[in-house]
């Protein structure tokens, strides 16, 4: 049975966590929601492997006596010892997964470009090492919070082999969706090590093309499942969003909700901002942007001019962010006076394809490739304009720094870029930012050049712009709150499944 006190608790168990491990949007959210639901008097508690990049001295890490012990099917029983640290900042503890041979690495998940070929194990090493964990802690959650495929397949495994588990059997999983593209999609073969029986390796649980498919897996097994816009949870219903998937999310409809992220202010604030040079409230905007602005032109080694505007994108170079929209539009982008500036690393030609156009435009175009915390700040404030074109977005972070620091972004309609942005009237003066529905460099190019516009010409437009968007506020007080409503639900339905078993002997 379940215990009866009001203060629930929850597994957090996912691949990243910031500032521990972070590649995206994914490590800000598992870094911040946890402490967030501590607040309002939650048991959360997170786990995430020993990367070699999450160091024991920096974190002051402790080694947690005992060791788990991990049934990986055919491989036979693996070994791990546990750290115990905490999400900085908060008493949320966090535990981490050490094992040399599967996390001991530089990379999270690849390098050089290339996945690592045990990709399969580790993330259900991980999963499973997770509902390990409550029996060394003695611990029962309520409720297991999986993300992505990473740990997709936990709600399966709360559903077969751990389902009558002294600790966990009784634990109801949410799934967050924060991105369909990935799925884990591995060989057939990869049943052996899960040991849930092959009779679930079908079509409407763990098989998708002949491939096991742990987000499909937890698409189909979790008690709830959620993505983190609601835009984005109609449009994986869809073929043109769902990557294959749609159906069986279409078959889990009633059980999707979708709930924005929110901003980590304590992090994302230019009147704390720690990163960029002077920091500014929405009443000195137009003086502390200046400044900000000049020291990104500097930084970057563009000419420090005030009078033109300047683009500014941070994101990963991959097909999802539109790097290949923007790599069409930036020539025609370059004949106007404005500046580019672009911070991310990603696919290697589009490495080479802006190497080569800041080369060709010193005076206009600038891009550093590779992963910096404070080039993105400096991005933010110093920027004109952000630039998000996304082909999809389950919700987008950036975007919403951006209205933070008076920087209107230039969106394309989609999931939670279309939730949180809304198009800029020029009549009215309201509205936070600059929209386009149709994925291509014509439509970008049109909506960069309206921006541009309004820079030269209406300056009253923009001033509205930069005030409207830093009103919004995206807070993760009321990202936990539906967090919380979802997790009663979930609990309440497990408890419903749990009834039904009981009665029907099953
Ligand atoms: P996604 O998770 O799809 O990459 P999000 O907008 O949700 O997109 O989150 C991206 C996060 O990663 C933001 O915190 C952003 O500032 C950060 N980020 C992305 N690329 C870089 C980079 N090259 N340098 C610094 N931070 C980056
Ligand atoms: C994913 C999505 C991004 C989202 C992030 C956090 O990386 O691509 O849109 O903001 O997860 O949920």
């Amino acid at each position: 049975m379940h215990k009866q006190s009001d203060r629930l608790s929850v597994l957090f168990s996912a691949s990243e966590a910031a500032p521990f491990a972070k590649e995206g949007g994914l490590g800000d959210v598992v870094g911040a929601l946890p402490k967030y639901l501590h607040r309002m008097g939650y048991d959360v508690r997170v786990v995430l492997p020993r990367y070699w990049s999450v160091d024991r001295e920096t974190y002051g890490l402790r080694l947690l006596p005992g060791s788990l012990v991990v049934p990986m099917g055919i491989i036979g029983e693996m070994y791990c010892g546990v750290y115990e640290g905490h999400l900085p900042g908060s008493d949320v503890p966090v535990y981490f997964l050490e094992h040399e041979a599967l996390y001991g690495r530089s990379g999270l998940y690849q390098q050089d470009g290339q996945g690592y070929m045990d990709n399969d194990n580790r993330f259900v090493f991980l999963s499973k090492a997770s509902l390990e964990l409550c029996k060394l802690l003695d611990w029962k959650p309520d409720v297991v919070h999986a993300h992505d495929w990473h740990t997709g397949i936990i709600p399966t495994l709360l559903n077969t082999s751990y389902l009558h588990d002294r600790f966990v059997g009784n634990a109801a999983s949410i799934l967050t969706i924060h991105n369909m593209q990935y799925q884990g999609s591995f060989y057939p073969g990869l049943m052996e090590v899960l040991g849930i029986g092959w009779k679930h390796f079908n079509y409407l649980e763990v098989e998708k093309d002949d491939q096991v498919n742990l987000l499909k897996a937890g698409i189909c097994h979790a008690t709830l499942i959620n993505t983190v816009s609601r835009g984005y949870a109609h449009e994986i219903q869809t073929s043109e969003y769902g990557w294959g998937l749609e159906g069986a999310v279409r078959e889990r409809a009633a059980d999707l909700y979708g709930i924005l992220n929110g901003v980590d202010y304590d992090e994302w604030n230019p009147a704390t901002d720690r990163f960029i040079a002077t920091t500014y409230s929405a009443r000195t905007v137009k003086k502390g942007k200046a400044a900000c602005k000049r020291d990104l032109q500097q930084q970057l080694g563009l000419p420090l001019r005030d009078d033109v505007p300047v683009f500014g994108v941070v994101s990963r170079m991959v097909g999802q962010k539109g790097t290949d929209i923007i790599a069409e539009a930036i020539h025609r982008i370059l004949e106007m006076d404005v500046q580019f500036v672009m911070v991310g690393n990603g696919e290697p030609w589009a490495h080479f394809y802006f190497g080569d156009i800041a080369a060709a435009h010193p005076d206009k175009f600038a891009c550093f490739i590779g992963y910096n915390e404070s080039l993105a700040h400096k991005v933010e404030a110093g920027a004109d304009f952000f630039v998000m074109p996304s082909a999809f977005e389950p919700c987008g972070l950036n975007q919403m720094y951006s209205l933070a620091y008076g920087t209107p972004p230039i969106v394309r309609a989609t999931g939670g870029l279309d939730d949180s942005v809304e198009n800029f009237n020029e009549a009215t003066l309201t509205g936070t930012g600059f929209k386009f529905w149709n994925h291509n460099a014509t439509s970008l190019f049109d909506t960069i050049g309206w921006a541009a516009w309004t820079f030269y010409n209406n300056p009253k437009g923009l001033a509205a712009l930069r005030k409207n968007g830093m009103k919004q506020r995206f807070t993760w007080e009321d990202a936990a709150a539906r967090y919380d409503e979802l997790y009663h639900l979930a609990i309440r339905r497990r408890r419903g499944a749990e009834y039904y078993r009981n009665r029907f002997g099953i």
